[in-house]
């Protein structure tokens, strides 16, 4: 059932979902384990709660949650190109994509061949990818904002991690940072530290991905404070 907020204003809420891709050459690349659950989970609570949203998926095999306005990526540059114009009139961005920090520094035209009796190592160049969270966070597309944009993003860790989060969410310049480990990634349920730029810490503990979704949307409640 769709719920409309009735005092409130309708937000724009932009959500990142899913892996990116890097290609090497036309059939092989480098990516992760993402699914994209919790990002079209956002997205799914966002719209029925009456909220605009842009739902920026890498390639995963969900199906757009109704109400969503889908743009669909597949590498962190395009991933970048799209957040970017998304959030010229948005009031809020869910950074839930696992986007990948390295891309193959060349992409082959043709397929990379192992030699018959070649070399048994082989060496795969890479540069580093652009930071969406951080470009979108401190760039120049949000000097000629009128409203600030309330940002949460994610902090993927192994080991305790929080110190780390904490680190990104100043880092990345986000209001709130998500803290989970790499299970998280490809599962139904999940545990998370929901970290706030108030010093706030929540912990939500193996719980299924709508509710976690349900907790970050709630986070809205910050927007235009
Ligand atoms: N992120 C991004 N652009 C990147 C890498 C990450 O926008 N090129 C975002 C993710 O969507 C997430 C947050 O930054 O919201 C943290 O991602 P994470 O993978 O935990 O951290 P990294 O920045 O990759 O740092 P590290 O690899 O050192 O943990």
């Amino acid at each position: 059932m769709s719920r409309r907020p009735s005092a409130a204003r309708r937000l724009h809420v932009v959500v990142t979902a899913g892996p990116t891709r890097e290609y090497i050459d036309p059939v092989r690349y480098l990516s992760n384990e993402s699914s994209g659950r919790m990002g079209f989970a956002i997205a799914a609570r966002a719209a029925e709660l009456g909220q605009r949203v842009t739902l920026i998926a890498g390639p995963v095999a969900l199906e757009t949650p109704p109400r969503v306005e889908r743009i669909d990526v597949v590498s962190a540059r395009e991933m970048l190109a799209a957040t970017r114009r998304a959030v010229r009139d948005a009031d809020a961005l869910f950074m839930a994509a696992a986007v990948a920090d390295w891309r193959p520094a060349r992409r082959l035209a043709g397929k990379w061949r192992a030699k018959d009796g070649g070399a048994a190592r082989a060496r795969l160049e890479l540069v580093r990818n652009p930071d969406i969270l951080s470009t979108v966070a401190h760039g120049a597309t949000l000097a000629r904002r009128k409203r600030r944009l309330f940002i949460v993003g994610f902090a993927l860790e192994t080991g305790a991690g929080v110190r780390r989060a904490r680190a990104k969410l100043v880092r990345k310049n986000a209001d709130f940072v998500v803290l989970n480990g790499p299970r998280a990634l490809n599962a139904l349920r999940t545990s998370v530290i929901i970290l706030g730029r108030d010093q706030s810490c929540l912990r939500l503990e193996n719980r299924d991905k709508r509710t976690i979704a349900k907790a970050l949307v709630g986070l809205l409640s910050h927007v235009g404070r």
